[in-house]
Order: C-alpha cells, then structure tokens, then sequence
C-alpha cells in the first residue's frame, strides 16, 4: 500500500514538474527531422553558411526568430512552409527551441581513449563545429567587439536570452544578416543596434567578424 502511494506521488511530482517545465525534450527532437534537412542533424546547418547553425542558441532568440518567420516579420522563404501555424504551434516553438538549445559542439577535435569503435567515434566527430578563421584585423574587431557588442552579445560571444550568440556562427551568414539590418530588411526591435552598425566602416564589421572567429575556443 505504501509503496502504491509513493508511486502515485512519484507520478504527480512528475506531471507536476512537467506542467511547470512545459517543454518536451522528445517531441523538440521529432520536429527536429523536419529542421535537419536544412540545419542538419546536430542544428550544424550547412552550405558555407546558407542554413546558419541553430544548436547551443540561446532559446529565447530561437523562439522569437521561429515566431517571426511564422508572422513574416523575419522573411525567410525556404522556412516559410515550416513555420506556417498548423505545421509549428507555441507549443512547439518551445519544445525545438530547447531541444536545439541544448545541443552542445565541442571546438576542438575528440581525443579518442582508444577503445571507440568506428561509430562512437564518427558521432563525436559529429558533434565538433569550428569556423574557419576569417581574416582582419583582430586587434581592431576586439576593440569595438568589446566596446559596441559585448553588452547585449556576451564578452565571449554567447548571448543571453533575446541576444543571440554570434560566436561559433558561419562568417558569411552573420555578414549576410548585418547587411540586411543594414538596407531595413531584416527588421531590428532596438533602433540602437542599426546605428551601431550603420556607424561602422565595412573593414570594421569584417574585424569584428574576424575577432569572433578567433575566440572559439575557451582559453585553457
Ligand atoms: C528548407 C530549408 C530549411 C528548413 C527545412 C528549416 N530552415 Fe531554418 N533557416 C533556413 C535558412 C535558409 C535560414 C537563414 C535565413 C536568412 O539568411 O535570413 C534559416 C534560419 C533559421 C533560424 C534563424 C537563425 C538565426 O541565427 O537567426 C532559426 C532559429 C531556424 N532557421 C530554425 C529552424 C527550425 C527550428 C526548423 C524546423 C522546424 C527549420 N529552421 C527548418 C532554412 C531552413
Ligand atoms: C542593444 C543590444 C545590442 C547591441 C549593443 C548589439 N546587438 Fe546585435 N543583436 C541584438 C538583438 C536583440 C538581435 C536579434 C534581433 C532580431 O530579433 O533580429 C541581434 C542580432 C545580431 C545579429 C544577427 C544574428 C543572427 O543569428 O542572425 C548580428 C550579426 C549582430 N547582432 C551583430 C552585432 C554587432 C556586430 C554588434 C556590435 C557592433 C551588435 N550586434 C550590437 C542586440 C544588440
């Protein structure tokens, strides 16, 4: 009888921190079939950059991004069919963006114990994504990384919350996006970030993207 009741505790514990967590961690890794075709099984995205890296995003900006290309604020046409609301509920928006949030990529290569086998070591290898150094002036991008971006970025990159994290993003799918921030197409919710760049010569952006590119890998 005890043991009965205690089950049924565990249970209500359990829908009750379900209901409280709200997020389905199985059901963002279903939906996430239909992303992969694109951003790839790990959220690597791929093509240079074309399909930009979703995995270790922060969740908040996943889910407002999701929310935008629904209400076509964001134009995003090969997501368009993917994002319409019978296809991605609320509901849903929260289940990806966690699961995706949650997938971590390492920045340097495995160290193998030796004892893998050919799979266990393909999958680790799998999960390992590095930007290719881009070039600048590092020095410089520094400088205004530190002084302009790192407030709402993170002073590693990483973001928090609606402030995405740049670091560890393809080169030339944060180019693109500065440059449609740039000619008003791709709308800012703070007028402050578009003067921001607006006041900044090209050679700057590319330092910056350079200084990004140089700061993957934590400092031992
Ligand atoms: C047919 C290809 C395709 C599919 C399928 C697709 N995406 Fe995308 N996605 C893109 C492209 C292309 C972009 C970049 C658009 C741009 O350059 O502005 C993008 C951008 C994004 C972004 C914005 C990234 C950022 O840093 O701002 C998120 C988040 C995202 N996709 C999530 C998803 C999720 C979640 C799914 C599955 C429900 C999905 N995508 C399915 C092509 C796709
Ligand atoms: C006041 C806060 C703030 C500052 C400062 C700021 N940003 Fe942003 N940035 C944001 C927000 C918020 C977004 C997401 C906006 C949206 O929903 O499209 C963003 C998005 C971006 C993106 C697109 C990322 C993606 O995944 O699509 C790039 C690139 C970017 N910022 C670069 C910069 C650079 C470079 C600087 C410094 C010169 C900078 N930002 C300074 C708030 C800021």
């Amino acid at each position: 009888m005890l043991r009965i009741l205690r089950f049924s505790l565990l249970l209500a514990v359990l829908a009750l921190s379900r209901s409280v967590l709200a997020v389905d961690l199985d059901k963002g890794k279903e939906i996430n079939g239909t992303c992969a075709a694109c951003h790839s099984d790990n959220g690597q995205g791929g093509k240079k950059g074309e399909y930009p890296r979703i995995a270790g995003q922060q969740v908040k900006y996943i889910e407002s991004q999701l929310k935008s290309f629904r209400a076509r604020t964001r134009v995003n046409i090969p997501m368009f069919p993917y994002t319409q609301e019978r296809e991605l509920s609320d509901e849903d928006i929260k289940d990806i963006a966690a699961y995706l949030a949650g997938i971590e990529l390492d920045t340097k290569m495995p160290t193998y114990a030796g004892h893998e086998d050919a799979l266990t070591r393909l999958l680790m290898a799998e999960k390992v994504m590095i930007i290719p150094r881009a070039e600048g002036d590092l020095a410089n991008g520094e400088k205004i990384y530190q002084k302009q971006c790192a407030a709402c970025h993170g002073k590693t990159g990483k973001g928090r919350g609606m402030f995405p994290m740049l670091v560890g993003q393809y080169t030339s799918y944060l180019q693109r996006q500065v440059d449609l921030y740039l000619k008003g197409d791709r709308p800012h919710d703070e007028e402050g970030m578009t003067g921001l760049l607006n006041a900044l010569k090209a050679q700057d952006i590319q330092d910056i993207l350079a200084y990004l590119t140089s700061i993957q890998e934590p400092k031992e």
